[in-house]
């Protein structure tokens, strides 16, 4: 099973008007994965866990969908742009399966994530910085207007939050965590070795990754 490695945005192309600002294919690492759902737990979610569908924007090979499915989420759902990569996380999520590792229904969908609207129920959007500003600016808005009547419903992890500013000037969004969550020594030193294989050295290798966590508060607008 195949989940990591680095391609950089201008490479994944697939025709759509959002391409440009795709950011990277990049898996998150474990460690920081395990230790932002430790923090959304902290932020006392306001529904039993397992009420939940997890929603990753921007999913990639599968890799946080695959670390999803160790806690008892109702269901896990990914969203991803680039028909090669979709390709190659349902082979992934069909092995898992077939490993015995997941617990809850699963299934990814190759669409723009803008344009993606959540299931019914509470839902936890994980992005792990799949994308710029505008894309997530009208992801936000879309949520927004489907969301009216859903206050409390979504929970957002946003890891490598580059684009925090755009989160916090969106109305309705309300910030419940923002910190580093530090990469385990053993992800440390996997990242370092992907990092190090760049011809350019366009990215770099930190030990933390910068984190935020929001919730869907709502606004008064009908
Ligand atoms: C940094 S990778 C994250 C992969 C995965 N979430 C993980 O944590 O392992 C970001 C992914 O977002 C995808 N992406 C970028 N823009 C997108 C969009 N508008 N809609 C859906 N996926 C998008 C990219 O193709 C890339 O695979």
């Amino acid at each position: 099973m195949r989940t990591s490695g680095l391609v950089a945005g201008r490479h994944l192309g697939a025709g759509h008007r959002h391409d440009r600002h795709i950011t990277a294919y990049y898996a998150v690492a474990p460690s920081v994965f395990q230790g932002i759902i430790v923090r959304w737990r902290r932020c006392r979610p306001l529904a039993p866990i397992d009420a939940y569908t997890f929603v990753d924007l921007g999913a990639g090979m599968g890799r946080a969908m695959l670390l999803a499915c160790a806690y008892p989420f109702g269901a896990v759902v990914g969203v991803e742009l680039h028909p090669t990569l979709t390709r190659i996380a349902r082979k992934n999520l069909a092995l898992w399966r077939a490993a015995g590792h997941a617990h809850s229904p699963m299934r990814i969908h190759c669409r723009d994530a803008a344009e993606f609207p959540l299931p019914p129920g509470p839902c936890v959007a994980f992005l792990f910085n799949p994308f710029g500003a505008p894309v997530l600016r009208r992801t936000l808005r879309a949520w927004s207007r489907s969301l009216v009547q859903r206050a409390g419903q979504l929970d957002i992890l946003y890891v490598n939050n580059e684009q925090e500013s755009v989160l916090e000037r969106e109305p309705g969004f309300e910030r419940l965590f923002r910190g580093q969550i530090r990469r385990s020594r053993a992800d440390t030193v996997a990242d370092r070795a992907i990092l190090k294989r760049q011809p350019n050295a366009e990215y770099a290798a930190t030990s933390w990754e910068g984190c935020s966590i929001y919730r869907w508060a709502g606004t008064d607008r009908k």
